[in-house]
């Protein structure tokens, strides 16, 4: 039986605090550990959770301030922490093999890892360095530890890491609890309240991936919000700022608002006020109807509830999905606003640097194509440019600072996600990018049989990266590449 929908108070994970802090550097502790969380309420559900707890903490940084965060590996599997938009050196980036084992013990071998893949491996601690020379986004940090992400991150493993700069303060945008993190995923849950994941081997230290009928990605029945089954959050008559991550494994969403009238709250106006990006602010703000979001996008926007009267319910729906999944959250206007109400601004970020970024400059074009194809001892896996991913094979080599074209096919929808660098969507077909692929992006959402073209800089740290599909079942069986930045 599923959870009644909207019982249940939306949860804000909380901020950690800085272990210490010097001059230049907030160092933070992060305990990786199994914790027991009442998810669906007269249950308890088992999590591996950053400090036990799902989602784990947020840490919030400032741009251009060194962040050491020392991961502590207290679950019975190897792990690999992954800070998603980060402008990351190579060695903290957190590659699929670079293990942290258990701090209780093991080799990489007795976890079912293959002796001769065996990459940077650390026992029970590692120090990830983040120079977060970036400017102000919403970046999340999750598990990647090769062939086993999703089941992890499914248990638990996915936390907010937000970064602010002086630009971004300057405008007054919504802060304190105007300022939400959404953090919207899908989970199927057992009568006990335990996590449902169909992994062909549970313990996840034998063989990976999902039993043949997954092939396509793991969906659940159950819509959480920051951990919690569709939740309510209760809004003053003002405007908010939410920062939407679908943090789900293999759902794609088209997130839009209901009136508890039954009206569409689109209907006659667009209420997404989108702000920002994967990668950060917008130069100004784009209005939408209904927001697409595959898996890892990230939409900053802005909504506006001054003109409800309290009493007001609005939903938040995913059009994409039928049957209990289509609703996601909703928005109880319990008062007035407080007269202080921030105001959309006209303008946000200087964009400069975007804007000068030409397809003209660009070296060279390279071509992905995202399929299924071949097989891994008798299993049917997912390919780029028909390869398993090989952590020894080098797929681009890109000189650090250089502009290149990527021309992504898709076949069927893949969210296609690179490490360290953002990106600007050229075109899809050879159709203008839609209104949704506004302003720096770590990920775009392919569907079915697309092509698009994205321009990159690889204006980065030199060293090995990867790029891979966020559908994260079809990430554990294969379907991951590597660049490197010369
Ligand atoms: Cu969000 Cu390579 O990951
Ligand atoms: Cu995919």
């Amino acid at each position: 039986e599923l959870p009644e929908p909207f019982r249940v108070p939306l949860p804000t994970p909380p901020v950690l605090a800085p272990s210490h802090q010097d001059e230049t550097t907030d160092y933070y502790e992060i305990v990786q550990r199994v914790g027991q969380q009442e998810i669906v309420p007269g249950t308890t559900t088992r999590v591996w959770g950053y400090e036990g707890t799902f989602p784990g903490p947020t840490l919030v940084s400032r741009s251009g301030r060194r962040t050491v965060v020392r991961h502590r590996n207290e679950l019975p599997v190897p792990t690999v922490a992954h800070l998603h938009g980060g402008r990351t050196p190579a060695d903290s980036d957190g590659y699929p093999i670079d293990l942290v084992l258990p701090a209780g013990g093991g080799t990489a071998r007795s976890y079912g890892h293959h002796a001769d893949m065996v990459g940077d491996v650390r026992h029970g601690v590692r120090d990830y360095v983040y120079p977060l020379k970036q400017r102000a986004a919403t970046l999340w940090y999750h598990d990647h530890r090769m062939d086993f992400t999703a089941p992890a991150v499914w248990r638990g493993l996915a936390g907010f890491h937000l970064v602010h700069d002086d630009e971004e303060e300057a405008l007054g945008l919504p802060s304190g609890e105007r300022d939400v993190a959404l953090m919207i995923c899908d989970r199927s849950f057992a009568a006990d309240g335990s996590f449902r994941y169909p992994a062909r081997d549970p313990s996840l230290t034998g063989e990976p991936g999902v039993t043949d009928e997954y092939m396509d990605g793991v969906l659940g029945d159950v819509t959480l919000v920051n951990g919690a089954p569709w939740p309510v959050l209760d809004v003053s008559a003002s405007l908010y700022r939410f920062r939407i991550l679908n943090a789900s494994n293999a759902r794609r969403m088209e997130l839009a608002l209901d009136r508890d009238d039954g009206e569409d709250e689109g209907e006659n106006d667009a209420p997404f006020v989108q702000i920002g990006s994967d990668g950060g602010l917008l130069g100004a703000p784009v209005r939408h109807r209904s927001i697409p979001i595959a898996q890892a996008e990230r939409f900053d926007v802005l909504l506006d509830f001054s003109a409800h009267s309290p009493g007001t319910e609005i939903t938040m729906v995913d059009r994409l999905a039928d049957g209990p999944t289509e609703q996601v959250l909703r928005f109880r206007v319990t008062g007035p606003g407080d007269g202080a109400a921030a105001r959309v601004p006209e303008r946000l970020a200087d964009m400069a640097e975007f804007e000068s970024l030409h397809e003209a400059d660009a070296t060279i074009t390279r071509t992905f194509s995202f399929e299924r194809a071949g097989e891994r001892d008798g299993v049917e896996m997912w390919t780029v440019n028909g390869e398993l991913f090989d952590p020894e094979r080098m797929d681009a080599d890109p000189v650090a600072g250089s502009t290149e074209i990527w021309e992504l096919h898709s076949d069927p929808a893949h969210p296609i996600h690179l490490h360290v660098v953002p990106f600007k969507v050229l075109s899809r077909e050879e159709e203008d990018p839609k209104p949704t692929d506004a302003g720096w992006k770590d990920t775009i959402d392919l569907v079915e049989g697309e092509r698009a073209r994205i321009l990159v800089r690889f204006d980065a740290y030199p060293g090995r990266y990867v790029f891979h599909c966020h559908n994260l079942e079809h990430e554990d069986m294969a379907m991951m590449a590597n660049f490197e930045i010369r």
